[in-house]
């Protein structure tokens, strides 16, 4: 049997489970995928003995993803770009990572609201955070002509712009009415709602038409963000998608097929949250 694992510290919020375990019973795959906690002064002695533990991979996820970059023996063009990795498995005896994270990105927005690149002119990304990186990555390779990247803290904005190349901008808060009226796409990368003290003050009314807003936050589904997309009329894209199509990638390294994200597989995982 083979088995796989998701490490965090804490892991047990994470419904990666509940998708790995999905599919394994959908292909009548005999393995298993477990939680694995792991405090990140033990990381190295995990990920160094679950071979000998019996696994042939797994999930990284915070805070261990920029550890197990530096852990591991082989890295993919996205992982050593981002500094961080979430995918990991045994090739040979020698530990292997990726990131899987901007794929997952762009797979949902290719899935939920076909044609969303047509005009790749711009697109806004909302904070600086580890999301924020891969989704900046994602859209300078995917040709976007500008990646603004907004955030409180300007030399981290500065920071993710670089990722996207010669397309990103590094801005204020304060100057994304200049942007928003030419804006294609807005990705909320920040963990924060529009209520409240610590609230996103951002004003979608600006957008145009054809705009897509999507909220990488999934807790819950139907963000602030994307009521105020919807009200607006723009196209609202949810987080969840991004969780499931970064899944893919990892579940055929380690069990051999590659797994479709289904509306079932959608259900279930929604009616958990
Ligand atoms: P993750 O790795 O999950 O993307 P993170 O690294 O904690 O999360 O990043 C959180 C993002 O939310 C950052 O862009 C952060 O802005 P700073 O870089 O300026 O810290 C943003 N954020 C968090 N709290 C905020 C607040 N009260 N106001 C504005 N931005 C905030």
């Amino acid at each position: 049997m083979k088995r796989a694992f998701v490490t965090g510290w804490p892991v047990r919020h994470s419904r990666s489970p509940m998708i790995h375990g999905h599919w394994l019973k959908a292909y009548g795959i005999n393995g298993s995928y477990e939680h694995a906690e792991v405090a990140p002064e033990d990381l190295e002695a995990f990920l160094r003995g679950c071979g000998a533990d019996g696994f042939v991979g797994g999930n990284v996820t915070i805070p261990h993803k920029e550890a197990a970059f530096s852990l591991v023996e082989a890295a993919d063009g996205e992982a050593a770009a981002l500094g961080a990795v979430n995918t990991v498995w045994l090739d040979g005896g020698r530990l292997h990572g990726a990131n899987t994270d901007g794929l997952g990105f762009l797979a949902n927005l290719d899935d939920g609201a076909p044609g969303w690149d047509e005009r790749k002119s711009v697109s806004v990304i909302l904070g600086a955070g580890g999301a924020a990186r891969a989704v900046a990555r994602s859209l300078g390779r995917r040709g976007f002509g500008a990646v603004v990247v907004a955030n409180r803290t300007a030399a981290r904005a500065a920071a993710v712009a670089a990722l996207a190349g010669e397309a990103g901008r590094a801005v204020g808060y304060d100057e994304l009415w200049r942007w928003l009226p030419s804006a294609d796409l807005v990705v909320n990368a920040t963990s924060l709602g529009m209520t409240g003290k610590d609230r996103l003050d951002v004003h979608l009314g600006e957008l145009p038409g054809h705009a897509v807003v999507n909220d990488l936050v999934y807790v819950p589904l139907e963000t602030e963000l994307l009521a105020q997309a919807r009200a607006n009329g723009n196209r609202a894209v949810d987080g969840l998608g991004m969780l499931l199509h970064q899944a893919v990638p990892g579940f055929e390294r380690w069990f051999g097929v590659r797994p479709k994200v289904t509306p079932e597989l959608r259900a279930l995982v929604e009616a958990d949250i």
